[in-house]
């Protein structure tokens, strides 16, 4: 149970004090009754805005195609951001949409946008191990030395001294290759081609966990299940 005002400024439809002008004009129900106190405790399944229920009561868990040229962060000063594709009462939320783990912003591909930062903390926790399968592009033609060295364990990376976590890596082509890591640190990928002395052209992840694109367009996403990372494994959606 949550205070009317408080509920309805968390799920994005207006601030707390715009709330009392909502209430007053009627729009708002409580169990079929038309709300008059917006300091009333109420569980977020009883309300209703114009009869309608509220927009994702219980949290938020996007697949997101993103495209290249947007920032995973939220500060402004980075350029423009994933979060701008989402409807702007999502964009306003509390707890607010943030991603899972990110990818740089000349990176495309499958990002996961949540506000439980439970799942947040789970899902990008290294003792998780989640595979996430990059494709690359680089500037030359990549040795086969590179499958070994990347699956030993000992790489480590400029300015590191952990070494990466065992990673796959298959050569597609001789400039183009898949990679699979369990771990998400700066730049991994880029750096990783960079100890072999490649440029990363261009980058997309393709896969997290169970999960791929299918056939979702840069710039769009498709809802998950909150409990999809949580229940009985059912295979990939
Ligand atoms: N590795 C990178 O270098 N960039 C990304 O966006 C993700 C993984």
């Amino acid at each position: 149970m949550r205070r009317l005002d408080q509920l309805l400024a968390n799920l994005g439809y207006c601030s707390r004090s715009e709330a009392r002008d909502w209430v007053g004009s009627g729009a708002v129900t409580v169990r079929g009754e038309e709300a008059d106190d917006v300091g009333a405790r109420v569980s977020a399944a009883d309300v209703r805005i114009d009869g309608e229920p509220l927009d994702h009561p219980d949290g938020l868990l996007l697949l997101l195609h993103k495209p290249l040229g947007l920032v995973c962060s939220h500060e402004l000063r980075e350029g423009p951001n994933v979060y701008s594709l989402l409807p702007a009462r999502w964009q306003r939320r509390n707890p607010q949409v943030t991603s899972v783990g990110r990818l740089d912003k000349d990176t495309s591909g499958l990002i996961l946008l949540t506000d439980q930062s439970p799942l947040v903390h789970r899902l990008t926790s290294p003792k998780h191990k989640v595979p996430k399968v990059y494709r690359a592009t680089v500037d030359r033609d990549l040795g086969a030395e590179l499958v070994p060295l990347f699956a030993s364990g000992t790489l480590v990376l400029d300015a590191e001294t952990d070494p990466c976590a065992p990673a796959e890596l298959k050569i597609i082509a001789p400039r183009e290759a898949e990679l699979t890591l369990i771990e998400g640190r700066y730049h991994q990928v880029r750096r990783m081609f960079a100890t072999g002395g490649a440029t990363v052209l261009t980058l997309q992840r393709e896969r997290f966990g169970p999960l791929d694109l299918g056939d979702l367009a840069p710039g769009k996403w498709r809802e998950l299940p909150l409990d999809f990372f949580t229940r009985a494994p059912t295979g990939a959606a």
